[in-house]
């Protein structure tokens, strides 16, 4: 199965609007080059500096994502933003159930399900992070924690919606750690979540929906793991916010990929 690669650089909190546009602007230049057809590139900055990029990324090959999104369309829910308005701003991609959402925002696996629910009924593509943390891979847990996740997360979300869910695997131990994953580890869990996904839909859709790997992405390790077959791509965090190593990290994968 082909499925078309993609790295996200998601920035979280970090740059102002000025420093923004100047790393958008470098990297538009430096990635030219980059096919879309065969290989996806896409900046998640925070909510203020969305419409600048927007601007600078509109008809280039990189795409526009949020970090995050409330479920209801719009209404009284002070400092939230709606898939509609990021809609509007021309996202197509959102992250939904990062673990520092999960850790530091108290989100539940209910909370998710109705974000994914929201951002697929939009047409837009949810980025779905789920892992383990340190604790739960040392009691043997990994497996039973990934089970637990996509089910609820993706909870009563049918097969004709799903089409557009991407899924980062991202160990709670690797992030921002410089800790990361061995590509063995990487591929073993994302097989495991391949494999939910077919239980759940089908072999056709389970081989379509493409799985990030997260977790201290560096150009020092990334052809390794994306020369795993259930690596689609990474989720960057640290190393998205440095022009060249974010640069060097899509290089090198879409070389791989070649
Ligand atoms: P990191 O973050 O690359 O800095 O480890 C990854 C993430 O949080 O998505």
């Amino acid at each position: 199965m082909n499925r078309i690669s993609l790295i996200a650089g998601n920035w979280k909190m970090y740059k102002n609007i000025t420093q923004a546009i100047e790393l958008v602007s470098a990297l538009k230049r430096e990635l030219f080059f980059i096919e879309t057809q065969r290989f996806e590139i896409v900046v998640c900055p925070p909510f203020t500096a969305l419409s600048e990029v927007a601007e600078l990324l509109y008809e280039s090959n990189i795409e526009l994502g949020a970090q995050n999104v409330h479920w209801e369309k719009e209404g009284a829910f002070t400092g939230e933003v709606s898939i509609l308005m990021l809609k509007d701003l021309g996202c197509k991609y959102v992250i939904v159930g990062h673990s520092e959402r999960r850790t530091y925002f108290g989100e539940t696996d209910e909370i998710i399900n109705k974000k994914l629910k929201a951002v697929l009924d939009e047409g837009l593509s949810p980025i779905l992070c789920v892992g383990e943390s340190l604790k739960q891979r040392e009691e043997g847990l990994t497996f039973k924690i990934l089970e637990e996740q996509i089910y609820k997360d993706l909870e009563s979300i049918n097969f004709q919606k799903v089409a557009n869910l991407v899924i980062a695997y991202e160990p709670v131990w690797a992030i921002g750690t410089g800790r990361t994953a061995t590509p063995q580890i990487a591929q073993e869990a994302q097989a495991y979540i391949r494999g939910l996904l077919n239980r759940i839909y089908s072999e056709e859709i389970s081989q379509k929906i493409r799985i990030l790997y997260g977790g201290s992405v560096k150009p020092e390790n990334i052809k390794e793991l994306i020369k795993q077959p259930d690596i689609d791509g990474a989720l960057v965090g640290g190393a998205s916010l440095d022009l060249d190593s974010f640069s060097s990290i899509i290089k090198y994968a879409y070389e791989v990929k070649k």
